[in-house]
């Protein structure tokens, strides 16, 4: 393969691809598991030891389930866990983060209109901040372990606004949202991974050696799972959010986000109320249908957009100087920049798609690679090609694209 690029476009495909899945397969089985052990029936007969138990009928056949609280009497033979989900979610998701924004920090993670940072400073904050939120949490989990837990849930969600609040100040308004999503996963896999499990491994040696284990490594890992279940559709919300510059390009984005875990509360109570059999709290509906119609309101404010010709570093410098830019910045202005403007001139388009700014040669620069895949090799851009751009107008972008990486860009 001689075009690096092609090859760097498959390789995010199958990482984005593989953290997907992982990530469906996590959230699936929690879900799965909540429900569960929400549901279970207490008013059945049940084995000794026994806390509630399930009939259920799937795929064919039917399942009954059993819970035993602390541990049942003796250590089943087989015993099947649920960590990998999780584990290579938060793997796959961090090599995300290394692809898209540390790879192409100059791209997509630092705004020197926001803050001025060097590559690597960016990626230290970026990391650092991840480390931060497990030790503040948890920490935070400790403290108040015996207190009410609606205390802690509380103490949780200030610490999110003040992460929201600091990362829309530190970097681009899309790295930001994308890293208070993986912020808040981290904190999920962090459940998983320091406590969860290894709770659940004391419990099993305690069944090894013959005894009987301690109620409060159970009751630990209830209060992290029941935080990782009102964590997950916020999370969701935020890993999408790099879509829509509604979401990260408007300057109460971390408003936004931090609204956002609050309808993650009012949903997940919807259904883990009707799971419970305990009624269908339909108010939950309208909080977040209330919440939903704030965060759009607040969504209008006029966007926030790269400066029109702030310095050109690094690889976007070296596009700007290549052979054939000129001729490049003509075709885009001419057949992209009518929708892809800080304030689009395209009938029924009212902000940059994706959020892509193409006005300025600065703009055109930074872009580079994002032009070249989706408006050089291949004809994704423009959509039907409703700007009539021609096949050699395509060829001088990828001449010029190809040239550029002749001239010393390698990654
Ligand atoms: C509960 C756990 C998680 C879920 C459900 C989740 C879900 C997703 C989904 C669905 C996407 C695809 C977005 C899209 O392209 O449309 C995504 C992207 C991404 N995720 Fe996650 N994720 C999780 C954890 C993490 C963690 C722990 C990290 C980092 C440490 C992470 C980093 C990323 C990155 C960097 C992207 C690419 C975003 C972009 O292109 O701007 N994720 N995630």
């Amino acid at each position: 393969m001689d075009d690096w690029v092609v090859l760097w476009e498959w390789v995010m495909i199958a990482v984005r691809w593989t953290h997907v899945i992982t990530a469906m397969a996590w959230i699936g089985s929690s879900f799965y598991f909540i429900a569960l052990d929400l549901g279970l029936r207490r008013d059945v007969p049940l084995p000794p030891g026994a806390n509630g138990e399930e009939w259920q009928v799937h795929g064919g056949g039917f399942y009954h389930i059993q819970k035993y609280l602390v541990a049942p009497a003796s250590l089943p033979e087989h015993l099947i866990w649920f960590k990998w989900e999780s584990y290579t979610t938060w793997m796959s998701g961090f090599a995300m983060l290394v692809l898209v924004y540390y790879m192409g920090a100059q791209f997509f993670l630092i705004d020197p209109a926001v803050m001025d940072l060097s590559v690597w400073q960016a990626v230290a904050i970026s990391m650092g901040s991840l480390a931060f939120g497990w030790i503040a949490y948890t920490t935070i989990c400790r403290v108040f372990v015996n207190a009410n837990q609606t205390a802690v849930m509380v103490a949780l969600f200030a610490l999110l606004v003040a992460m929201s609040w600091f990362y829309v100040h530190v970097f681009s308004g899309r790295a930001a949202m994308l890293h208070l999503g993986a912020f808040t996963a981290s904190i999920m896999s962090g459940n998983v991974f320091f406590i969860i499990m290894p709770n659940q491994r004391i419990v099993v040696a305690d069944l090894k050696a013959g005894r009987t284990p301690d109620a409060k490594y159970g009751k630990i890992a209830k209060q992290r799972s029941t935080h990782n279940n009102y964590l997950t559709l916020p999370v969701i919300f935020l890993m999408l959010s790099n879509h829509y510059p509604l979401i990260f390009a408007t300057p109460y984005n971390w408003v936004i986000a931090s609204l956002v875990f609050l309808m993650g509360v009012t949903i997940r109570h919807w259904f883990n109320t009707r799971h419970a059999k305990k009624g269908s709290p339909h108010w939950t509906w309208a909080v977040t249908a209330l919440l939903f119609l704030i965060i759009a309101w607040l969504s209008t404010a006029p966007m926030t957009h790269p400066q029109e010709d702030s310095k050109l570093e690094g690889p976007a410098l070296v596009y700007a100087s290549a052979k054939g830019f000129d001729d490049v910045v003509t075709i885009i202005q001419g057949r992209c920049s009518m929708w892809h403007a800080r304030e689009p001139a395209y009938e029924g388009i009212h902000w940059a798609p994706k959020g892509v700014v193409l006005e300025t040669p600065s703009d055109i620069a930074r872009e580079a690679r994002r032009i070249y895949v989706q408006a050089g090799i291949t004809h994704a851009m423009p959509p039907a090609n409703l700007s009539y751009i021609e096949p050699q107008e395509r060829a001088a972008i990828v001449k010029w694209f190809r040239g550029a990486g002749m001239a010393g860009i390698d990654g």
